[in-house]
């Protein structure tokens, strides 16, 4: 093959492949607003998804292993404009995969609802810390949402709402956590998860994102199981729709200070 015909096979492969749609995703109902929610399949992020489906939104519900997420499967059989997609938050190629297909999409609601508590609660205290864990509650609940708002910037900054939401606990406060130390990596992680969206809110404001971060209250899950609390809780249900009206109401304006449900602050 002579030089001019291998660059001219060359060219065109290249167009080809430049052209092959990389199964680019679309929502189904391009007039109405988006969510992106991670951590769907069960929890507040499971209450998040049948909230915004109800409400006519457009969700794109994540979580990792969609083939056990019966109620959320069951949640997208239901109403189509529900799209169930696998995302573990720790996973740096799902991550770049997900932003791939949905490249183009506007999002306008990233809900960063994902985080791992870290168990058994007894490697996560003093006198018997694990490395292994700490490393992955701080993959999972300080540096996935970072990672995530990153992949996903330019779908935010497309979109008419324009909302990163970083979802934190009053054990990340260190006011109110003066006297506690039972889980020193989830009270670490969402410390610094509040700080990466602060950082994130002042670079991000300029391109008139919002970012915030929100609190569900105490709630009926299996993490609140989890860390032993037995004290009064809400509904899953009824957490989802309190953020989902706080969220409805967020401006550039806000102070982005962390906000419980109830709409009380959270002090850092
Ligand atoms: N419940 C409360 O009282 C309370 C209070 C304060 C703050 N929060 C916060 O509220 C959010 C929801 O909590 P929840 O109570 O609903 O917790 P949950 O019942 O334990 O659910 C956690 C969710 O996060 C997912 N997840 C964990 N690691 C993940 C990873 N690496 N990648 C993707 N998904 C992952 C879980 O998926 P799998 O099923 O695959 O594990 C599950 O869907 C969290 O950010 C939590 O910190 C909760």
């Amino acid at each position: 093959m002579n030089t001019r015909k291998f660059r001219c096979g060359l060219v065109l492969v290249l167009a080809l492949l430049a052209l092959s749609p990389l199964q680019a995703a679309k929502v189904r109902d391009p007039g109405s607003p988006t969510v992106l929610l991670t951590g769907s399949n069960r929890g507040v992020g499971l209450a998040l998804a049948q909230e915004y489906a109800a409400k006519g939104w457009n969700v794109i519900a994540t979580c990792r292993t969609p083939s056990k997420a019966s109620e959320l499967q069951a949640l997208a059989a239901a109403n189509p404009k529900v799209l169930v997609e696998k995302l573990d938050v720790t996973d740096l190629r799902q991550i770049s995969k997900l932003a791939e297909k949905y490249r183009g999409v506007p999002v306008d609601v990233l809900f960063n609802n994902a985080a791992w508590l870290g168990e058994p609660v007894a490697s996560q205290q003093f006198g018997n810390l694990d490395q292994d864990m700490f490393v992955e509650v701080m993959k999972t609940n300080a540096y996935g949402p970072l990672k995530l708002s990153e992949a996903f910037v330019d779908n935010i900054a497309a979109s008419e709402q324009k909302k990163i939401i970083g979802m934190t606990s009053g054990l990340g406060s260190l006011t109110i956590m003066a006297r506690m130390s039972r889980f020193y990596f989830y009270q670490m992680s969402k410390a610094a998860m509040n700080m990466g969206m602060r950082a994130l809110r002042n670079d991000l404001r300029s391109r008139g994102i919002i970012v915030a971060i929100v609190a569900p209250g105490m709630v009926d899950t299996d993490m609140l199981i989890a860390s032993g609390y037995k004290g009064d809780k809400l509904t899953p249900a009824e957490s989802a729709a309190g953020l989902y009206a706080m969220v409805a109401e967020l401006t550039l304006e806000d102070k982005g200070v962390p906000v419980n449900v109830d709409g009380k602050p959270i002090p850092w």
